[in-house]
């Protein structure tokens, strides 16, 4: 198994994304310590890890309150004796509304959770992963990092402000053995992220799920739009020692809607 016995905490665990990558890091023997700021849905991706034969354990923490993600760290260090891997997928809900009409706090929201989470997780993480020489510190950004796309409000500034976090934690950290690596992944029609997007523009124009999966795919080279399992097996391998070469980077998976 690519993850045997690696400690690894998730934030934003009860998401469509944090619990696709908790089950497949599950699978593949790591030592799950799962997080969210609300507890019920992390408890039951938890609960399934578990029912495969892995190993998770639950906890409400909320990944903006610094002192609580030490304080969680702190907990997982004492118990399980290191940190190998942090995972932050923590996500707000996208706002829909033209730039020119939208207001600054609504506006500013992506920016500030987005980057201020990957900012305290990471950098509680490394604090715990530089004595030992090893870790990985692990996001997910979105296309919008690198490309124009309307009604998103700060979305867009945000996932480009993780991108290069990633590329300056790296800069930073690398030398003393920690990998820093992002994930980039297409939009995701099984998840409620998705399914919000279409549910606003069906209602607007009529549009079917076949018809928005369509558009959503008309840009990428094989015209669909890509799988939570294969966004948690590119996590599996970035967070094992095989990526021992990626660093400071984040994989472009856009199924070829974006060139590198
Ligand atoms: N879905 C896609 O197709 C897609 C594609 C590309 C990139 N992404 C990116 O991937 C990330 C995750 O997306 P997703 O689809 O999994 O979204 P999601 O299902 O909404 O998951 C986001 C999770 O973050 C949690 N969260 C929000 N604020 C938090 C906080 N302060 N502390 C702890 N947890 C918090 C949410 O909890 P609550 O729900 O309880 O508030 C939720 O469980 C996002 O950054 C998104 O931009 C998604």
């Amino acid at each position: 198994m690519l993850l045997q016995d690696k400690v690894a905490v998730l934030y934003g665990a009860g998401g469509d994304i944090g619990g696709a990558v908790a089950r497949a890091f599950g699978r593949e023997g790591a030592r799950l310590y799962l997080t969210g700021h609300h507890l019920a849905p992390v408890e039951a991706v938890a609960k399934e890890v578990v029912a495969a034969g892995g190993s998770a354990e639950a906890a409400e923490v909320d990944a903006l309150d610094e002192q609580a993600i030490d304080t969680h760290l702190q907990s997982v260090t004492d118990q399980a004796g290191r940190l190998d891997i942090s995972f932050n997928a923590v996500g707000t809900k996208l706002v829909y509304v033209p730039l020119v009409e939208l207001d600054l706090e609504r506006f500013s929201l992506p920016i500030t959770t987005h980057t201020r989470s990957y900012f305290l997780t990471a950098r509680q993480a490394a604090r715990r992963m530089v004595p030992r020489r090893s870790g990985v510190i692990m996001t997910v950004t979105a296309l919008h990092s690198r490309t124009g796309i309307p009604l998103v409000g700060g979305f867009g500034p945000a996932q480009a402000a993780k991108e290069a976090l990633t590329r300056d934690l790296s800069a930073e950290l690398a030398a003393q053995g920690i990998r820093v690596v992002g994930l980039r992944p297409q939009g995701i029609p099984e998840t409620r992220a998705i399914r919000n997007g279409f549910e606003r523009l069906a209602k607007a124009t009529g549009m079917t799920w076949d018809q928005f999966q369509q558009q959503l795919a008309g840009g990428t080279h094989p015209r669909r739009l890509s799988t939570l399992e294969e966004l948690a097996n590119m996590a599996v391998f970035m967070a094992s020692e095989r990526a021992s070469g990626m660093i400071g980077t984040t994989v472009n998976l856009s199924m070829g809607s974006l060139d590198d």
